[in-house]
């Protein structure tokens, strides 16, 4: 029986996903490297500093350690000002109402997110009240996704033991995260036809609620 469910946060509660790519463009315009929706995909679910060596692959000069600082500095402020704008009306439909569900089951929501934002977006969207607690982010962990440690993390803050909680993600990395976790997991949106998810649902509000009864 699931216990708790740990949402991922960009892409799956609000397509700030789409925010992370608005802020890379800007980076790699400025620094004339091409950068293209495809190599956005690769990023999902990917550290700050890692999504930018992903970028500089396709860069044709190297950059000192000091350079990448200025760069991921550079992304976050153009990335923080797309951030200025969200309001609860930014979080996708159906997922409040979800929540609200699953609370009524007595299950637990949780959050497993790489980014450094988290608190900051859940704030402006009017979620942070119901996550508190339960929010393991890019700001207590070591080691990004593919490693489990997002979320094993957020289950220990719960006190839930992993093969009770469910995972709801849109990246791979994220799906393999979640598995090594030994947790269920769930894949939305871009993740709906990783074969590595245990169930796949277009988004939060199309979760089947067998999903939660295992
Ligand atoms: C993840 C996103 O949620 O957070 C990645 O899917 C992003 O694309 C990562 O790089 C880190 O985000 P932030 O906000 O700490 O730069
Ligand atoms: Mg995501």
């Amino acid at each position: 029986m699931i216990k708790a469910v740990i949402f991922d946060l960009d892409g799956v509660l609000l397509s700030t996903d789409e925010y992370h790519y608005r802020a890379w463009k800007q980076l790699a315009d400025r620094e004339d490297i091409y950068f293209d929706r495809a190599i956005n995909e690769r990023l999902r679910g990917v550290s700050r500093m890692e999504s930018l060596e992903i970028i500089l692959e396709r860069a044709t000069k190297s950059y000192t350690a000091a350079e990448k600082e200025e760069m991921a500095g550079f992304k976050n402020d153009a990335y923080r000002q797309l951030l200025e704008h969200l309001t609860p009306s930014d979080v996708f439909p159906g997922v409040t109402e979800f929540i609200a569900g699953l609370q009524r089951e007595g299950v637990r929501p949780g959050i497993g997110s790489s980014s450094k934002n988290t608190k900051y977006i859940l704030e402006k969207v009017g979620l942070i009240e119901i996550f508190r607690g339960a929010i393991s982010d890019g700001t207590n962990i070591v080691n990004s996704k593919p490693d489990p440690e997002v979320f094993i993390k957020a289950a220990e803050m719960m006190g839930i033991a992993p093969a009770e909680c469910l995972v709801v993600e849109d990246a791979e990395a994220g799906v393999m995260a979640g598995k090594a976790a030994g947790m269920r997991v769930v894949g939305v949106g871009p993740a709906a036809g990783y074969p590595l998810a245990d169930y796949q649902a277009s988004g939060v509000a199309g979760i089947p609620w067998i999903a939660l009864a295992v």
